[in-house]
């Protein structure tokens, strides 16, 4: 009795399906190379179990499987599109992102919602949006089958069940009519390529060929095909790996992790905005460290940003070392990010010390030197941004200033902190002074906690002596 599952039984309670010999499904703990094996057991009066069928699935997955999922579909729309399916004689199925997040407890007020028919997703779209209140616009990209309605500010996209092959050059798959499993075998990962039924008949049910709960239980970012024709069928694919595992603390499989790597410098045939969304979100994730650290295991990062990767390593001249201005970085990243949701003030923390690779020289006075980095970083930031196409607007000129100013708190600090250099940075850094101040407290990486706590006490006193000395001023 598959049921007893779904609510933990107490120990009393097992004991009477015991004497009346109901069937258990009993989670095994890891065992060589089998994920989670479990077993159908029953369980005897006398204390003995015997296995009646066994697998090495892990149980949550055939739990998703065997149960009907009605209450995440519990928006109206969901019931008007499987009305306007039937009567169109299609299936149709969600799909992607709204059943993962669903899986994952992950509400977002007004979800992007995926809509599969097994038929034409244009002709979908268009009689839904017959059968709504306001009869919204449906926007049509002819070229992929695909068209696009808003209801409620929920955007919802309709696609043909596709069979997809993709031209090497570019990413823009030539189209074919396909099946479900199609469908979902051309899609990125398992775990977005979950769906539910929107037919009336099994409204709710999960149709999960790849087991893509498996991989949600197990936290794997997998390839329903063959990694190799995955990635190279949309090479941005590589860069969402990278992204799910941050955002959603994944790992990335072991195959895929190295057909990223064979298959990096594919990255170059994707549209510059289309990678920067990814890059936003790894940036906007809570510890996006994650992110870069994979970005330069895989080789991304070299075809991304260059900038970064010429901050790797440690140069030793005549016993002086400096340290990596790389991982230096990400610390900086990870510890803006406990502080600030500000997507721009995360990205001058990534960019803050790019200007050092090109700066860095030695000389036996002063060891290791990186004169004026700050200068030629912020000149930096405005060549990176374009070669990304990146808005070279306040967004840009907001970034550029944070790295020009980013250690002149620190200066400041070391000495005694007077008014007339608190009252000149806050003239430079106008409105950004307190962004400038969480940076250059983000920038504090050092391992040795007197000189940690000294860093921060003083940037306490900066801190206070703004406020006092904007409250004098005005
Ligand atoms: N998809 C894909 N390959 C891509 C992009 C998308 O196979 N390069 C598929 C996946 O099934 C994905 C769905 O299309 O779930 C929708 O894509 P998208 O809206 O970009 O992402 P979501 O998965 O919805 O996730 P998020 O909203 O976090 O971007």
């Amino acid at each position: 009795n598959l049921s007893n599952f779904e609510t933990p039984k107490s120990f009393k309670e097992i004991h009477e399906d015991i004497l009346k010999g109901v069937d258990y499904v009993v989670n095994l703990p890891n065992e060589k190379k089998l994920a989670n094996p479990s077993q159908i057991v029953k369980l005897k009066k006398d204390g003995t179990v015997v296995v009646i069928r066994a697998w090495a699935q892990i149980w949550q997955g055939h739990r998703n499987n065997l149960m009907n999922h009605k209450k995440a579909l519990n928006n109206p729309i969901f019931k008007i599109i499987s009305e306007a399916a039937e009567e169109l004689r299609v299936d149709a199925y969600v799909i992607g992102g709204f059943v993962r997040d669903y899986f994952l407890n992950r509400h977002s007020s007004v979800p992007d919602i995926d809509i599969v028919a097994i038929g034409s997703g244009i002709a979908l779209a268009k009689h839904v949006s017959s059968k709504l209140p306001h009869k919204p616009k449906v926007q049509v990209f002819k070229s992929y089958g695909t068209a696009m309605l808003r209801y409620n500010d929920i955007e919802i996209e309709f696609v043909g069940a596709r069979k997809e092959s993709y031209n090497r050059t570019s990413r823009n798959p030539i189209v074919e009519n396909g099946t479900l499993e199609d469908d979902q075998k051309r899609r990125d990962f398992t775990i977005n390529a979950m769906a539910f039924s929107l037919s009336a008949s099994d409204f709710g049910e999960l149709l999960d060929p790849f087991d893509g709960c498996v991989d949600l239980n197990q936290k794997i970012i997998k390839t329903p095909l063959d990694p190799d024709i995955t990635y190279s069928d949309d090479p941005l694919r590589m860069l969402r790996a990278i992204r799910f595992a941050t955002q959603l603390n994944f790992n990335i499989q072991k195959e895929s992790l190295s057909a990223i790597k064979s298959n990096s410098e594919r990255i170059n045939i994707i549209t510059k905005e289309r990678i920067v969304v990814e890059l936003h979100k790894i940036i906007a994730s809570n510890e996006p460290s994650k992110g870069f650290l994979l970005l330069e295991k895989t080789g991304l990062l070299h075809y991304i940003l260059p900038e970064l990767i010429a901050l790797k390593g440690i140069d030793e001249i005549e016993g002086q070392k400096h340290k990596d201005n790389f991982y230096h970085t990400l610390e900086v990243l990870d510890n803006i990010s406990k502080y600030t949701n500000n997507l721009w003030l995360r990205w001058a923390a990534l960019l803050h010390d790019i200007g050092k690779a090109p700066t860095k020289k030695f000389n036996k006075k002063n060891g290791w030197t990186f004169h004026a980095h700050e200068y030629e970083g912020a000149k930096m930031v405005y060549h990176l941004f374009k070669r990304l196409k990146m808005p070279l607007n306040d967004k840009m000129k907001y970034v550029q200033k944070l790295v020009f100013m980013s250690s002149r708190p620190i200066v400041l600090a070391q000495d005694m902190v007077t008014d007339s250099a608190v009252r000149r940075l806050i003239f430079d850094a106008g409105d950004k002074v307190d962004d400038l101040m969480t940076l250059c407290e983000a920038d504090i990486t050092t391992k040795n906690p007197t000189k940690f706590n000294k860093y921060h006490n003083n940037f306490k006193i900066v801190r206070n002596k703004i406020i006092e000395v904007e409250a004098r001023d005005h």
